[in-house]
């Protein structure tokens, strides 16, 4: 496949969203909206990756940082106007122009690259990405003569009763030679209803010069889906989340109930692992192979769990290393953590890691048994093979020697508990 540069539709205001942060960057799965676009455009290895950005457009940069090239609309005019303010970002090219919106992120790569390559072998002056839906309402409709040749995009706000039956309908993806874009975009007018400039106007103005237009189809409903509502996103999180728990069982991990749990992008789960229902893992998680997770398990951010640990039910571990064998089987709290190797994390213990002032850490070495009920107030260091009663209250920087175990609230160093050499 040849060079592409791409330009990504991210301005829109999102009003139906009703929110105070702009529509692209709300998350599915853990990930800005964007993101998932930005993923293709990496993928397929674009030279350029242009953002229109406008409605929130500090915002959007921050999130994005500078992998990509920034284009400021200043006022929101339309798709066809996003893309000519592009325009002279690329005066000097003359390859193809990758042209995404902001707003899909179930649309796949394997698609995208399947319009590039017809458009390229086909030495189009535009490629269309078309589907076919069993809801159009809404869409842009892809609008063919008998013979099946394509004539237009219509708008549904535009369409007579007959072409709002249309049922393929324009997926807000297209190819375009770079040159024959821009010259065309200077044609497009105001469109009276809308009070816009449509990119769409192109396709028609381009076929009127007897220029090549192009269409692939896919068949793929959620291609186009665009998030416009709440109820968007949540449908969009359904059909990601479904992506993401099949990858896993793909990949050798079991989930009893795919209902029930969720995993954010960018989980990574080892074989054999088990996630066992009602478990929340956030994104940026490691887990091991052969581990027990859950029910009811929440894992954040930083969490590694190394192999064949068991974290079990109404657990939540943020920000910590668990080791190998690790068994913490029941109701506990691991913040900001290193737990060793073989370590036993009775039922109830609590790592109080925030004084309210500073996330503070919890260091237990390998073999440590930390019995039941206990809280363990960081900073603080528990030793390799130490002990620590059941309901015992260790106090911060009060750190228990290696093989000793201590006990009480506070808790007291009051024995060597551990054989041999340490
Ligand atoms: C557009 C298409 C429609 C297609 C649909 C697919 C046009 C005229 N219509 O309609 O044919 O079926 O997408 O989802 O293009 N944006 C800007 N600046 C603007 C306006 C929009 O950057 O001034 C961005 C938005 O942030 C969004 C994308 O362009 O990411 C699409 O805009 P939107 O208003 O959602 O277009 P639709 O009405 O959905
Ligand atoms: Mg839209």
């Amino acid at each position: 496949m040849s060079h592409f540069k791409a330009i990504i539709l991210a301005a829109g205001r999102g009003v139906r969203m009703k929110s105070d942060t702009p529509k692209v960057l709300h998350k599915v799965a853990g990930r800005p909206v964007l993101e998932y676009v930005l993923d293709i455009t990496k993928a397929l290895r674009s030279l350029t990756t242009y953002v229109v950005v406008g409605h929130g457009a500090n915002e959007v940069k921050k999130s994005v940082g500078n992998s990509v090239h920034y284009v400021l609309q200043d006022k929101l005019l339309g798709t066809g106007d996003a893309v000519r303010r592009a325009g002279p970002f690329l005066k000097n090219f003359n390859g193809t122009v990758l042209v995404l919106c902001g707003d899909t992120p179930l649309l796949e790569t394997v698609i995208v690259s399947r319009l590039l390559a017809k458009h390229q072998q086909l030495k189009a002056a535009a490629t269309v990405l078309t589907a076919i839906v069993k809801e159009p309402y809404g869409y842009g409709r892809i609008v063919r003569d008998r013979l099946g040749n394509f004539g237009a995009i219509r708008e549904h706000k535009d369409a007579s009763e007959n072409e709002l039956k249309i049922n393929e309908i324009n997926v807000g993806v297209y190819c375009f030679k770079a040159q024959a874009l821009f010259n065309t975009l200077k044609s497009v007018k105001l469109n009276p209803k809308k009070k816009e400039y449509y990119l769409t106007d192109v396709i028609e103005l381009l076929l009127a010069k007897e220029e090549t237009v192009a269409t692939v189809t896919t068949d793929d409903e959620t291609a186009g889906f665009g998030v416009n509502t709440r109820e968007d996103l949540a449908q969009a999180e359904k059909v990601i989340r479904t992506r993401i728990l099949k990858k896993l069982m793909a990949d050798g991990v079991s989930i009893i109930d795919p209902a029930t749990t969720y995993v954010e992008a960018g989980v990574k789960i080892g074989h054999d692992t088990v996630l066992y229902p009602c478990t929340f893992i956030e994104g940026d998680v490691t887990i091991g192979k052969k581990c027990q997770i859950g029910p009811f398990a929440h894992l954040r951010p930083g969490t590694r769990i190394a192999d064949n640990a068991t974290i079990g039910n109404f657990t939540e571990v943020s920000r910590t290393k668990v080791g190998r064998n690790v068994m913490m089987k029941h109701f506990s709290f691991l913040g900001d953590a290193t737990v060793g190797n073989d370590v036993n994390i009775g039922a109830g213990t609590i790592t109080a890691n925030y004084d309210g002032k500073d996330k503070n850490k919890t260091v237990i070495g390998d073999g440590a048994f930390i019995g039941s009920d206990s809280i363990l107030i960081a900073p603080l260091t528990i030793g390799k093979k130490a002990m620590v009663g059941a309901g015992s209250v260790v106090a911060r920087g009060k750190n228990i020697p290696a093989g000793m175990l201590a006990v009480g609230v506070p808790a007291r160093v009051i024995k060597k508990v551990a054989k041999g050499k340490i």
